[in-house]
């Protein structure tokens, strides 16, 4: 919603630090707004479709952040890492400052589409089980894949803590060793847990999909961009999905 603040409140709400630390920058003519230069902290500009620089540096005004992230390999998803980099530090200081979340983790040799948020709202909703948005997976197996070992998936596997049996919503075969398993849940190491109990094993797990979001092919392995309105509308689950 459109709504008209001091550009010193602006900065400090999209992360850029201290009220009093964005009030230097201002004074100190590092930030430009609608393309010229802004130089008094209190200047009130309506936040809709607001364009500004920081030391020449281009932002637009996002009152939350959505964004998608193509995860390499070899990174964790969690703010506090034991043994890898953390995702977060693939994304610009102000956005982890603002206090972005990843929504639902990959594991850290899993690589591909992954969605961070600062909106706690749409964090909840998108992680509620709820809110069926199946994923799709490209998996690499150890083993060829046989077309029994499709059929047990399809028809469900009984994972150890689980009560009952779980199914992938769709399976295809890509090549001997390589399937597409779309999952309704996002239960801990989910697909490696399936392949597991069909006697085959993951060697390599890419999410290519979330909803109808697909990961983008220009989207480079490290790189991030903003979600646009279309994306979001990709990631509402389809008619008669969702059940709250
Ligand atoms: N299932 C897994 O086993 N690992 C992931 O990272 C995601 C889904």
């Amino acid at each position: 919603m459109a709504k008209k603040l001091s550009i010193e409140r602006i900065l400090h709400n999209q992360g850029f630090g201290s009220r009093k630390l964005c009030r230097i920058l201002i004074i100190n003519e590092e930030v430009t707004v609608n393309g010229e230069l802004c130089d008094d902290p209190d200047a009130a500009f309506d936040t809709d479709k607001l364009s500004y620089t920081i030391k020449g540096e281009p932002w637009v005004y996002h009152e939350k952040s959505y964004l998608m992230l193509h995860k390499p390999g070899n990174y964790e998803c969690s703010h506090k890492t034991q043994h890898h980099p953390t995702i977060y530090s693939l994304l610009p200081h102000p956005l982890v400052e603002r206090g972005v979340q990843c929504i639902g983790r990959l594991d850290e040799d899993t690589t591909g589409l992954i969605l961070i948020s600062d909106d706690g709202q749409f964090i909840h909703k998108m992680s509620s089980p709820k809110w069926k948005v199946p994923k799709i997976y490209e998996v690499t197996c150890k083993h060829p894949v046989s077309d029994e070992q499709i059929a047990h998936i399809l028809k469900g596997v009984q994972l150890i803590d689980e009560d009952a049996p779980i199914a992938a919503l769709s399976c295809e075969k890509i090549s001997d060793h390589v399937i597409h398993m779309t999952l309704a849940e996002g239960k801990y190491h989910q697909v490696k847990r399936m392949v597991a109990a069909i006697s085959n094993r993951v060697e390599g797990l890419k999410r290519i999909q979330i909803g109808q979001l697909k990961l983008p092919d220009d989207l480079k392995v490290g790189e991030w961009r903003w979600l646009s309105e279309e994306d979001l509308l990709k990631l509402k689950p389809q008619e008669n999905q969702a059940t709250a």
